[in-house]
């Protein structure tokens, strides 16, 4: 009976034991990139990725890592493939997993992402759903790591939406023993039954975004209008008027608390641009890292523990 494979649809699909190789993974595969070592475990390979949203940061850093680890990576968008036409999304997976190694997908619902992977003989990255992103909270987590250290005990405040992003850090908080501080506008607040956070200590809410920011050892926000979205804009864009992060905010954060946004930013709505630009802003780093986690997210689903 072949195994069943490794999918990575949400960030509870890992165990804080398998965060903890993909971290140690991500440094050492980094670190070879810096010294232009060739890395090459996935010879032979073949990634899909299939885009049913727009993308830079995602198609770049796996088209290129699947290229560095020696594999080629195809790049489906929507419109280009019978989904367009109507092919069921199982069909698609049946066809597409004889044929590749593993496959990527940035799609609309969680369900669309959950059953491509049950038809599906391949491992299947989530590249973002409207529920979660998982692949960036990887990268984001191993930045903080990279500048701080542990993440274990520390403080992260949410500001803005509660959005796929935001409930990718909830997931996480209750793996990695971190605690969130969230603020959103009314009407747009975590829903708890949607977080389904078991531990309760694991996030607070707060009405005052500056409240929230209070003490904090990072602060981190996204777009007040995700893709799929765009017809609420103009709402969207009056209720978050106070939800800004902006310098005052980061005064109320630790001195040495880090800035991250996972991009794109709107300077002037969700984030100032003395924020995303200052020196607390670890941002492009945050954006290079997603290349190197996925790197050890590949290698991981497609070889398993490789000896080291
Ligand atoms: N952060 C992120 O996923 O960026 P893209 O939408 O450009 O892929
Ligand atoms: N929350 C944003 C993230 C983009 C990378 C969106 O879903 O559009």
């Amino acid at each position: 009976m072949p195994t069943r494979p490794k999918h990575f649809l949400q960030f509870k699909d890992f165990s804080l034991d398998e965060f903890f190789w993909l971290f140690e993974r991500t440094r050492w595969i980094k670190e070879r990139f810096k010294r232009y070592e060739l890395y090459q475990p996935l010879r032979d390979r073949t990634l899909a990725m299939v885009f049913e949203k727009a993308s830079t940061r995602t198609r770049v850093s796996f088209e290129a890592g699947m290229n560095q680890l020696g594999g080629i990576a195809i790049n489906l968008n929507r419109g280009d493939t019978q989904l367009s036409r109507g092919e069921p999304i199982e069909d698609l997976a049946r066809v597409i997993s004889r044929m590749v190694d593993v496959v990527m997908i940035r799609t609309f619902e969680q369900s669309i992402i959950e059953r491509f992977a049950a038809h599906s003989r391949v491992p299947v990255i989530n590249g973002l759903t409207n529920e979660y992103h998982p692949c960036q909270i990887l990268a984001d987590i191993y930045t903080y790591i990279e500048q701080r250290g542990s993440i274990a005990g520390k403080t992260v405040a949410w500001i803005g939406d509660s959005n796929n992003v935001c409930y990718t850090w909830l997931q996480a908080a209750e793996i990695l023993d971190f605690t969130v501080h969230l603020s959103s506008p009314p009407g747009y607040e975590v829903d708890a039954a949607r977080a389904a956070v078991r531990d309760v200590r694991r996030y607070k809410t707060f009405t005052d975004p500056m409240e929230a920011c209070r003490a904090v050892d990072l602060v981190t926000t996204d777009v007040w209008t995700s893709m799929g979205f765009e017809t609420e804009n103009d709402a969207r864009r009056r209720a978050f008027e106070d939800w800004q992060v902006d310098a005052a905010m980061m005064r109320e954060a630790r001195h040495d608390a880090l800035f991250m946004h996972c991009l794109p930013a709107h300077r002037g709505e969700e984030v100032a641009a003395e924020v995303i630009d200052g020196p607390q802003s670890v941002v492009w780093d945050e954006a290079e890292n997603r290349l190197h986690a996925q790197k050890a997210l590949l290698e991981y689903v497609v070889c398993g523990r490789v000896a080291v």
